[in-house]
């Protein structure tokens, strides 16, 4: 996949799977699988080092993570997010970020929000890189949101983010991220604009549809929203075979001396 099969994927009326990945063992599994494309989101925040919200997620925090997935996904169009208030920082810092961003292997980079960001995303696409906007539920401004909550439920919210992407559309975005907004919603959305849409909590009307690793695979007992489906209960069976090598240690059930053991000459 490379960018012009979003836009052929839409006209064909195929749908696009995305899923975010962190790691080199997250991003081999994928790289094998039939996912279209990899987001190296900044939920890294969240998902692997425990904080509470995005916000804390840096730039040497994603580079890291899009350098260890672009390791372990050589096939696959990879989307690096850029983290909270790094495209904010001026038009050559912001740049410089970009360019270490595309320089640890992502294909395309992310970021939230539209209005004051149209300027800063017009000349990033100008310089040869796919952008992929965020609209919606926008998690780097959750503190200006006042929490997670769905976004665009009255008419003025709605026609607000319409007018947003149509906005990104024509400021050069390839694709747009649709977080938590009713899918009536995102549905006009995806009918207005000529690039995808790709949905989280946003119906089955986008163009695509994104989830986050961990919770499609059930990884994260804790984190269960209206809008998540897990395709495995991957907590409970780690969790067992955890338990099980425990168990078979203290039994000395394990190491077996024929199957795991080395034999002296
Ligand atoms: O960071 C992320 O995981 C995201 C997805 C929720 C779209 O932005």
């Amino acid at each position: 996949m490379n960018v012009l099969d979003f836009q052929r994927m839409k006209n064909e009326s195929t749908k696009i799977s995305m899923v975010t990945c962190y790691d080199y063992w997250s991003a081999k599994i994928l790289d094998k699988s039939k996912i279209d494309c990899i987001l190296v989101g900044d939920s890294a925040a969240m998902v692997i080092h425990g904080h509470k919200t995005t916000v804390p997620a840096t730039v040497p925090m994603m580079i890291h993570h899009i350098e260890a997935v672009s390791r372990g996904a050589p096939h696959k169009f990879i989307i690096g997010d850029m983290p909270f208030c790094s495209y904010r920082m001026g038009q050559s810092k912001t740049m410089e970020t970009v360019d270490s961003m595309m320089k640890a292997g992502s294909h395309a980079i992310k970021l939230e929000g539209a209005d004051d960001n149209v300027e800063i995303i017009q000349h990033i696409v100008k310089s040869g890189i796919p952008v992929m906007g965020h609209l919606g539920l926008t998690p780097q401004s959750i503190h200006a949101l006042g929490g997670f909550k769905v976004q665009g439920k009255d008419e003025i919210a709605a026609k607000k983010i319409l007018e947003q992407a149509l906005c990104l559309e024509e400021a050069g975005c390839f694709a747009i991220v649709l977080e938590c907004v009713p899918y009536q919603v995102a549905k006009k959305i995806t009918e207005s604009l000529q690039i995808p849409t790709i949905g989280i909590g946003a119906g089955p009307y986008t163009n695509g549809q994104v989830l986050v690793f961990q919770d499609l695979l059930g990884l994260q007992n804790d984190f269960k929203p209206k809008f998540l489906k897990t395709y495995m209960q991957g907590f409970e069976l780690i969790e067992q075979s955890l338990n099980l090598f425990d168990q078979e240690v203290k039994n000395e059930v394990f190491p077996n001396i024929q199957e795991h053991c080395f034999q002296k000459a």
